[in-house]
Protein backbone atom coordinates (compact mmCIF):
# COMPACT_ATOMS: atom_id res chain seq x y z
CA UNK A 1 0.00 0.00 0.00
CA UNK A 2 1.23 4.16 -0.39
CA UNK A 3 0.49 6.43 1.70
CA UNK A 4 -2.44 8.11 0.95
CA UNK A 5 -1.48 11.87 2.69
CA UNK A 6 1.92 13.33 2.03
CA UNK A 7 2.16 17.10 2.90
CA UNK A 8 4.27 19.57 3.88
CA UNK A 9 4.67 23.12 4.92
CA UNK A 10 0.90 23.36 5.18
CA UNK A 11 -0.29 26.32 6.98
CA UNK A 12 -3.26 25.95 9.47
CA UNK A 13 -5.36 27.58 11.84
CA UNK A 14 -4.13 30.77 12.35
CA UNK A 15 -1.94 30.64 9.97
CA UNK A 16 1.43 29.69 10.83
CA UNK A 17 3.60 27.56 8.47
CA UNK A 18 4.18 24.09 9.54
CA UNK A 19 8.04 23.59 9.06
CA UNK A 20 8.00 19.73 9.36
CA UNK A 21 6.42 16.62 6.57
CA UNK A 22 3.55 15.33 7.95
CA UNK A 23 2.69 11.28 6.76
CA UNK A 24 -0.53 9.62 6.74
CA UNK A 25 1.74 5.95 7.51
CA UNK A 26 0.80 2.63 6.82
CA UNK A 27 1.78 0.45 9.62
CA UNK A 28 1.73 3.47 12.13
CA UNK A 29 -1.73 5.08 11.46
CA UNK A 30 -5.19 2.47 11.91
CA UNK A 31 -5.55 2.30 8.35
CA UNK A 32 -4.32 3.66 4.73
CA UNK A 33 -6.06 2.39 1.56
CA UNK A 34 -4.20 2.89 -1.78
CA UNK A 35 -3.52 6.43 -3.28
CA UNK A 36 -6.39 6.09 -6.04
CA UNK A 37 -9.31 5.74 -3.76
CA UNK A 38 -11.47 8.35 -2.20
CA UNK A 39 -12.13 7.24 1.66
CA UNK A 40 -15.63 8.57 2.53
CA UNK A 41 -15.38 5.07 4.74
CA UNK A 42 -13.69 5.90 8.58
CA UNK A 43 -14.94 8.61 11.18
CA UNK A 44 -11.15 10.21 10.83
CA UNK A 45 -10.03 13.69 10.82
CA UNK A 46 -8.64 14.83 7.46
CA UNK A 47 -4.45 14.79 8.29
CA UNK A 48 -3.76 17.86 7.08
CA UNK A 49 -6.55 19.54 10.14
CA UNK A 50 -4.76 17.55 13.15
CA UNK A 51 -3.29 20.32 14.77
CA UNK A 52 0.20 19.01 14.91
CA UNK A 53 1.77 22.13 15.67
CA UNK A 54 -0.63 22.82 18.62
CA UNK A 55 -0.31 19.48 20.26
CA UNK A 56 3.97 19.81 20.51
CA UNK A 57 3.31 23.59 22.11
CA UNK A 58 0.99 21.97 24.59
CA UNK A 59 3.08 19.22 25.51
CA UNK A 60 6.04 21.33 25.94
CA UNK A 61 4.08 23.63 27.59
CA UNK A 62 2.87 20.79 30.19
CA UNK A 63 6.38 19.84 30.64
CA UNK A 64 7.31 23.65 31.77
CA UNK A 65 4.57 24.06 33.69
CA UNK A 66 4.49 20.93 35.71
CA UNK A 67 8.02 19.22 35.56
CA UNK A 68 8.29 16.12 37.21
CA UNK A 69 4.62 16.01 38.07
CA UNK A 70 3.47 15.90 34.43
CA UNK A 71 5.70 11.89 34.50
CA UNK A 72 4.17 11.07 37.41
CA UNK A 73 1.21 8.91 38.01
CA UNK A 74 -1.39 11.22 37.99
CA UNK A 75 -4.42 11.89 40.09
CA UNK A 76 -6.94 8.93 40.18
CA UNK A 77 -9.32 10.70 38.59
CA UNK A 78 -7.82 12.77 36.28
CA UNK A 79 -6.13 15.94 37.17
CA UNK A 80 -7.80 18.91 38.65
CA UNK A 81 -6.76 21.82 36.32
CA UNK A 82 -8.31 19.91 33.04
CA UNK A 83 -11.50 18.37 35.10
CA UNK A 84 -11.71 22.61 36.44
CA UNK A 85 -11.82 23.39 32.97
CA UNK A 86 -13.91 20.87 31.75
CA UNK A 87 -16.74 21.04 34.10
CA UNK A 88 -16.99 25.06 33.73
CA UNK A 89 -17.25 24.25 29.72
CA UNK A 90 -19.82 21.76 30.65
CA UNK A 91 -21.93 24.35 32.90
CA UNK A 92 -21.49 27.01 30.41
CA UNK A 93 -22.49 25.18 27.49
CA UNK A 94 -25.67 23.29 29.11
CA UNK A 95 -26.62 26.02 31.59
CA UNK A 96 -26.66 23.39 34.19
CA UNK A 97 -23.75 23.49 36.92
CA UNK A 98 -21.06 20.94 36.68
CA UNK A 99 -18.13 20.59 39.00
CA UNK A 100 -14.81 19.26 38.84
CA UNK A 101 -16.35 15.98 41.27
CA UNK A 102 -18.13 14.92 38.44
CA UNK A 103 -15.49 14.56 35.82
CA UNK A 104 -13.13 11.79 35.44
CA UNK A 105 -10.74 11.49 32.80
CA UNK A 106 -10.59 8.61 30.25
CA UNK A 107 -8.70 6.82 27.06
CA UNK A 108 -11.25 8.16 24.88
CA UNK A 109 -15.00 6.72 24.68
CA UNK A 110 -14.53 3.54 23.40
CA UNK A 111 -12.33 2.87 27.19
CA UNK A 112 -15.19 4.24 28.51
CA UNK A 113 -17.63 2.20 27.17
CA UNK A 114 -15.56 -0.72 28.39
CA UNK A 115 -15.15 0.52 31.57
CA UNK A 116 -18.61 0.96 32.00
CA UNK A 117 -19.56 -2.57 30.16
CA UNK A 118 -17.59 -4.31 32.65
CA UNK A 119 -17.72 -2.25 36.42
CA UNK A 120 -21.74 -1.15 35.86
CA UNK A 121 -23.11 -4.31 34.09
CA UNK A 122 -22.60 -8.29 34.55
CA UNK A 123 -22.29 -10.95 31.25
CA UNK A 124 -25.50 -11.84 30.03
CA UNK A 125 -27.49 -8.29 31.15
CA UNK A 126 -28.86 -6.38 28.72
CA UNK A 127 -28.01 -2.67 26.79
CA UNK A 128 -30.57 -1.02 24.57
CA UNK A 129 -29.52 0.99 21.92
CA UNK A 130 -30.95 3.04 18.72
CA UNK A 131 -32.13 1.01 16.02
CA UNK A 132 -28.63 1.96 14.04
CA UNK A 133 -26.06 3.33 16.25
CA UNK A 134 -22.05 3.94 16.35
CA UNK A 135 -21.42 -0.14 15.35
CA UNK A 136 -18.10 -0.15 17.25
CA UNK A 137 -19.76 0.53 20.66
CA UNK A 138 -22.20 -2.31 20.01
CA UNK A 139 -18.93 -4.49 19.28
CA UNK A 140 -17.39 -3.46 22.86
CA UNK A 141 -20.69 -4.44 24.67
CA UNK A 142 -20.83 -7.90 22.74
CA UNK A 143 -17.34 -9.02 23.49
CA UNK A 144 -17.70 -8.26 27.24
CA UNK A 145 -20.57 -10.31 26.81
CA UNK A 146 -23.42 -8.38 27.47
CA UNK A 147 -26.91 -8.89 25.08
CA UNK A 148 -27.75 -6.50 22.87
CA UNK A 149 -31.82 -5.10 22.63
CA UNK A 150 -32.81 -2.24 20.01
CA UNK A 151 -35.23 0.20 20.49
CA UNK A 152 -37.65 2.07 17.70
CA UNK A 153 -36.58 4.83 16.53
CA UNK A 154 -37.61 7.86 14.25
CA UNK A 155 -36.16 11.09 12.51
CA UNK A 156 -35.94 12.37 16.51
CA UNK A 157 -34.53 9.72 17.95
CA UNK A 158 -35.38 6.81 19.86
CA UNK A 159 -38.98 6.71 20.39
CA UNK A 160 -40.00 6.83 24.51
CA UNK A 161 -43.25 4.86 24.06
CA UNK A 162 -40.65 2.48 22.77
CA UNK A 163 -38.11 2.16 25.20
CA UNK A 164 -41.29 1.90 27.83
CA UNK A 165 -42.64 -1.11 26.22
CA UNK A 166 -38.87 -2.69 26.20
CA UNK A 167 -37.91 -1.88 29.68
CA UNK A 168 -41.61 -3.53 30.55
CA UNK A 169 -40.96 -6.61 29.24
CA UNK A 170 -37.32 -6.82 30.32
CA UNK A 171 -38.92 -6.09 34.17
CA UNK A 172 -41.69 -8.64 33.70
CA UNK A 173 -39.46 -11.69 32.04
CA UNK A 174 -36.82 -10.39 35.50
CA UNK A 175 -33.93 -9.52 32.67
CA UNK A 176 -31.94 -7.21 34.31
CA UNK A 177 -31.27 -3.87 31.89
CA UNK A 178 -27.78 -2.70 32.24
CA UNK A 179 -28.54 1.21 30.77
CA UNK A 180 -29.35 2.32 27.48
CA UNK A 181 -26.60 3.77 25.09
CA UNK A 182 -27.30 7.12 23.48
CA UNK A 183 -25.78 9.36 20.81
CA UNK A 184 -28.04 12.56 21.08
CA UNK A 185 -26.36 15.16 19.34
CA UNK A 186 -24.76 14.41 15.59
CA UNK A 187 -25.55 10.79 15.82
CA UNK A 188 -23.14 8.19 14.08
CA UNK A 189 -24.00 7.45 11.19
CA UNK A 190 -27.49 9.38 10.67
CA UNK A 191 -26.35 12.62 11.27
CA UNK A 192 -29.40 13.44 13.31
CA UNK A 193 -29.31 15.42 16.24
CA UNK A 194 -32.72 14.77 19.37
CA UNK A 195 -34.62 17.38 19.74
CA UNK A 196 -34.80 18.68 23.76
CA UNK A 197 -38.91 17.23 23.92
CA UNK A 198 -37.56 14.12 22.98
CA UNK A 199 -34.80 14.62 25.43
CA UNK A 200 -37.24 15.33 28.42
CA UNK A 201 -39.41 12.70 27.40
CA UNK A 202 -36.34 9.55 27.17
CA UNK A 203 -35.66 10.67 30.57
CA UNK A 204 -39.19 10.83 32.10
CA UNK A 205 -39.16 6.94 30.68
CA UNK A 206 -35.54 5.97 32.34
CA UNK A 207 -36.41 7.50 35.51
CA UNK A 208 -39.68 5.89 35.90
CA UNK A 209 -37.55 2.28 35.24
CA UNK A 210 -34.48 3.86 37.36
CA UNK A 211 -33.03 3.44 34.25
CA UNK A 212 -28.75 4.13 33.83
CA UNK A 213 -28.41 6.24 30.58
CA UNK A 214 -25.00 6.07 28.82
CA UNK A 215 -24.95 9.66 26.70
CA UNK A 216 -22.22 9.31 23.77
CA UNK A 217 -21.80 12.95 22.96
CA UNK A 218 -18.42 12.53 21.02
CA UNK A 219 -19.55 14.87 18.06
CA UNK A 220 -21.03 17.48 20.79
CA UNK A 221 -18.53 20.11 19.72
CA UNK A 222 -18.97 19.72 16.15
CA UNK A 223 -22.36 21.75 15.31
CA UNK A 224 -21.82 22.96 11.83
CA UNK A 225 -25.11 24.87 11.46
CA UNK A 226 -25.25 28.95 12.30
CA UNK A 227 -27.80 29.34 14.60
CA UNK A 228 -28.45 26.16 15.86
CA UNK A 229 -26.54 25.13 18.85
CA UNK A 230 -27.48 21.63 19.85
CA UNK A 231 -29.85 20.85 22.36
CA UNK A 232 -28.66 20.61 26.40
CA UNK A 233 -26.96 17.29 26.86
CA UNK A 234 -29.85 14.57 28.69
CA UNK A 235 -27.08 15.07 31.53
CA UNK A 236 -27.41 18.29 32.29
CA UNK A 237 -31.16 18.03 31.64
CA UNK A 238 -31.32 15.21 34.02
CA UNK A 239 -29.34 17.33 36.56
CA UNK A 240 -26.74 14.37 35.96
CA UNK A 241 -28.44 11.84 37.80
CA UNK A 242 -28.47 8.32 36.42
CA UNK A 243 -26.75 9.71 32.89
CA UNK A 244 -23.42 8.87 32.24
CA UNK A 245 -22.46 11.18 29.45
CA UNK A 246 -18.71 10.27 27.55
CA UNK A 247 -16.83 12.86 25.38
CA UNK A 248 -14.21 13.08 23.68
CA UNK A 249 -10.72 14.85 21.79
CA UNK A 250 -10.56 12.45 19.22
CA UNK A 251 -12.60 14.18 17.01
CA UNK A 252 -11.70 17.82 17.85
CA UNK A 253 -8.00 17.41 18.23
CA UNK A 254 -6.93 13.65 17.70
CA UNK A 255 -7.73 10.17 18.25
CA UNK A 256 -4.19 9.31 18.87
CA UNK A 257 -4.15 11.63 22.24
CA UNK A 258 -6.69 8.66 23.58
CA UNK A 259 -8.11 11.26 25.84
CA UNK A 260 -11.81 11.77 26.99
CA UNK A 261 -13.94 12.60 29.49
CA UNK A 262 -17.02 11.52 31.20
CA UNK A 263 -19.83 13.52 33.46
CA UNK A 264 -22.14 12.01 35.93
CA UNK A 265 -23.16 12.55 39.21
CA UNK A 266 -20.77 12.67 42.34
CA UNK A 267 -21.07 9.36 43.87
CA UNK A 268 -21.36 7.75 40.88
CA UNK A 269 -18.15 9.10 39.45
CA UNK A 270 -16.39 8.21 42.58
CA UNK A 271 -17.75 4.69 42.52
CA UNK A 272 -16.54 4.39 39.39
CA UNK A 273 -12.74 5.86 40.56
CA UNK A 274 -12.22 3.18 42.92
CA UNK A 275 -11.83 0.74 40.35
CA UNK A 276 -8.15 -1.13 40.70
CA UNK A 277 -7.66 0.58 36.84
CA UNK A 278 -7.68 3.49 38.18
CA UNK A 279 -6.12 2.60 41.93
CA UNK A 280 -2.97 0.96 40.00
CA UNK A 281 -2.67 3.12 36.97
CA UNK A 282 -3.79 6.83 38.41
CA UNK A 283 -5.00 8.74 36.02
CA UNK A 284 -5.93 7.11 32.65
CA UNK A 285 -4.11 9.59 30.73
CA UNK A 286 -2.04 11.84 32.75
CA UNK A 287 0.31 14.12 30.66
CA UNK A 288 -1.07 14.29 27.77
CA UNK A 289 -4.00 15.55 29.91
CA UNK A 290 -2.15 18.21 31.10
CA UNK A 291 -1.06 19.22 27.53
CA UNK A 292 -4.66 19.63 26.23
CA UNK A 293 -5.29 21.82 29.77
CA UNK A 294 -2.53 24.05 28.30
CA UNK A 295 -4.40 24.50 25.44
CA UNK A 296 -8.18 25.06 26.73
CA UNK A 297 -6.31 27.32 29.69
CA UNK A 298 -4.83 29.81 26.92
CA UNK A 299 -8.10 29.59 24.51
CA UNK A 300 -6.08 27.85 21.75
CA UNK A 301 -8.54 24.76 22.02
CA UNK A 302 -11.39 27.20 20.94
CA UNK A 303 -9.55 29.03 18.24
CA UNK A 304 -8.72 25.95 17.04
CA UNK A 305 -12.20 24.56 17.03
CA UNK A 306 -13.46 27.73 15.21
CA UNK A 307 -11.31 26.77 12.40
CA UNK A 308 -11.83 23.31 12.30
CA UNK A 309 -15.72 23.30 12.53
CA UNK A 310 -14.86 25.98 9.46
CA UNK A 311 -13.34 23.37 7.57
CA UNK A 312 -15.83 20.66 8.45
CA UNK A 313 -18.74 22.75 7.11
CA UNK A 314 -16.94 23.57 4.15
CA UNK A 315 -16.54 19.63 3.20
CA UNK A 316 -19.93 18.97 4.63
CA UNK A 317 -21.66 21.72 2.46
CA UNK A 318 -19.47 20.52 -0.50
CA UNK A 319 -20.72 16.93 -0.52
CA UNK A 320 -24.93 17.54 0.07
CA UNK A 321 -24.28 20.51 -2.56
CA UNK A 322 -22.89 18.26 -4.87
CA UNK A 323 -25.22 15.46 -4.16
CA UNK A 324 -28.58 17.88 -4.59
CA UNK A 325 -26.93 18.82 -7.97
CA UNK A 326 -28.30 15.36 -9.22
CA UNK A 327 -32.04 15.65 -7.87
CA UNK A 328 -34.27 12.99 -8.50
CA UNK A 329 -36.22 10.68 -6.46
CA UNK A 330 -34.71 7.04 -5.41
CA UNK A 331 -32.16 8.66 -2.69
CA UNK A 332 -33.06 11.14 0.18
CA UNK A 333 -30.96 12.43 2.83
CA UNK A 334 -30.70 15.21 5.68
CA UNK A 335 -28.19 17.84 5.89
CA UNK A 336 -26.53 17.13 9.58
CA UNK A 337 -26.57 19.94 11.43
CA UNK A 338 -22.99 19.03 12.52
CA UNK A 339 -20.58 15.87 13.04
CA UNK A 340 -18.66 14.00 10.51
CA UNK A 341 -21.65 12.06 8.10
CA UNK A 342 -24.10 12.12 5.89
CA UNK A 343 -26.84 9.48 5.90
CA UNK A 344 -27.90 8.49 2.33
CA UNK A 345 -31.44 6.79 2.38
CA UNK A 346 -31.99 4.62 -0.86
CA UNK A 347 -35.58 4.44 -1.10
CA UNK A 348 -35.64 1.61 -4.22
CA UNK A 349 -34.88 -1.31 -1.95
CA UNK A 350 -31.29 -0.75 -3.91
CA UNK A 351 -29.07 -3.81 -2.59
CA UNK A 352 -26.13 -2.91 -0.20
CA UNK A 353 -23.45 -5.44 -1.47
CA UNK A 354 -23.97 -4.05 -4.87
CA UNK A 355 -24.11 -0.11 -4.70
CA UNK A 356 -20.54 -0.81 -2.36
CA UNK A 357 -19.06 -2.99 -5.01
CA UNK A 358 -19.83 -0.24 -7.44
CA UNK A 359 -18.62 2.40 -5.35
CA UNK A 360 -15.61 0.58 -5.09
CA UNK A 361 -14.83 0.13 -8.57
CA UNK A 362 -15.59 3.41 -9.14
CA UNK A 363 -12.61 4.34 -6.26
CA UNK A 364 -15.05 5.16 -3.95
CA UNK A 365 -15.27 3.70 -0.31
CA UNK A 366 -18.17 4.30 1.42
CA UNK A 367 -19.40 2.94 4.71
CA UNK A 368 -22.25 0.16 4.41
CA UNK A 369 -25.50 0.97 6.42
CA UNK A 370 -25.76 -2.48 7.59
CA UNK A 371 -22.56 -1.91 10.24
CA UNK A 372 -24.33 -0.16 12.16
CA UNK A 373 -27.97 -2.03 12.73
CA UNK A 374 -30.90 -2.77 10.43
CA UNK A 375 -31.74 0.07 7.94
CA UNK A 376 -35.44 0.52 7.32
CA UNK A 377 -34.40 1.39 4.15
CA UNK A 378 -30.89 0.32 2.09
CA UNK A 379 -28.59 3.23 3.75
CA UNK A 380 -24.98 4.19 3.38
CA UNK A 381 -22.89 6.59 5.49
CA UNK A 382 -20.16 9.09 4.19
CA UNK A 383 -17.83 10.91 6.07
CA UNK A 384 -16.94 14.14 4.47
CA UNK A 385 -14.17 14.86 7.77
CA UNK A 386 -11.49 13.18 5.72
CA UNK A 387 -11.27 14.33 2.56
CA UNK A 388 -10.42 18.01 1.07
CA UNK A 389 -13.64 19.85 -0.53
CA UNK A 390 -12.05 19.00 -4.02
CA UNK A 391 -11.41 15.27 -3.20
CA UNK A 392 -15.51 14.95 -2.05
CA UNK A 393 -16.36 17.00 -5.25
CA UNK A 394 -14.85 14.41 -7.07
CA UNK A 395 -16.00 11.14 -4.97
CA UNK A 396 -20.00 12.69 -5.50
CA UNK A 397 -19.25 12.60 -8.93
CA UNK A 398 -17.63 9.42 -9.05
CA UNK A 399 -20.80 7.96 -6.55
CA UNK A 400 -23.57 9.66 -8.70
CA UNK A 401 -22.18 8.13 -11.96
CA UNK A 402 -21.64 4.80 -10.63
CA UNK A 403 -25.21 4.62 -8.99
CA UNK A 404 -27.26 6.01 -11.57
CA UNK A 405 -25.88 2.89 -13.64
CA UNK A 406 -27.55 0.69 -11.36
CA UNK A 407 -30.22 -2.28 -11.58
CA UNK A 408 -33.12 -0.38 -11.37
CA UNK A 409 -31.95 2.45 -13.77
CA UNK A 410 -33.69 5.43 -12.08
CA UNK A 411 -32.02 8.66 -12.30
CA UNK A 412 -30.12 8.78 -8.92
CA UNK A 413 -31.52 11.65 -7.22
CA UNK A 414 -31.54 13.34 -3.56
CA UNK A 415 -34.62 14.83 -1.31
CA UNK A 416 -33.55 16.74 1.87
C1 LIG B 1 -20.37 7.73 18.44
C2 LIG B 1 -18.92 7.42 18.67
N1 LIG B 1 -18.51 7.11 19.90
C3 LIG B 1 -17.22 6.84 20.16
C4 LIG B 1 -16.27 6.84 19.17
C5 LIG B 1 -14.84 6.50 19.52
O1 LIG B 1 -14.37 7.45 20.41
P1 LIG B 1 -12.89 7.42 20.98
O2 LIG B 1 -11.96 7.69 19.84
O3 LIG B 1 -12.89 8.49 22.00
O4 LIG B 1 -12.65 6.06 21.56
C6 LIG B 1 -16.64 7.16 17.87
C7 LIG B 1 -15.65 7.15 16.79
O5 LIG B 1 -15.95 6.93 15.64
C8 LIG B 1 -18.00 7.45 17.62
O6 LIG B 1 -18.43 7.75 16.39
Amino acid sequence: MTARHEQSGLSHGSGSALAHTRQWRPDVVQEVVPADVLDLGPGYIEPALLPVHLLREAYGQALTEYGAAALGYGHDPGALPLRTLLAARAAAADGHPCEPDQVLLTSGTSQALYLLATSLAAPGETVLTEELCYDLGRRIFRDCRLRLGTVTTDAAGMLPDALDHALTRAADADARTAFVYLTPTHHNPTGRTMPTARRRALLEVAARHELLIVEDDAYAELPLTEGRTPPPSLAALAGYRRVIRLCSFSKTLGPGLRLGWLLTDRALAARLVSHGLFVSGGSLNHTTSLAVSTLLSSGAYDRHLTSFRAALRARRDTLVDMLHAAVGDRLEFRTPQGGFFLWLRFLDGDDEPALLARAARAGVRVAAGSRFGTPRETGVRLAYSFNTPASLEQAAQRLTTAWAGSASAHEIGVRS
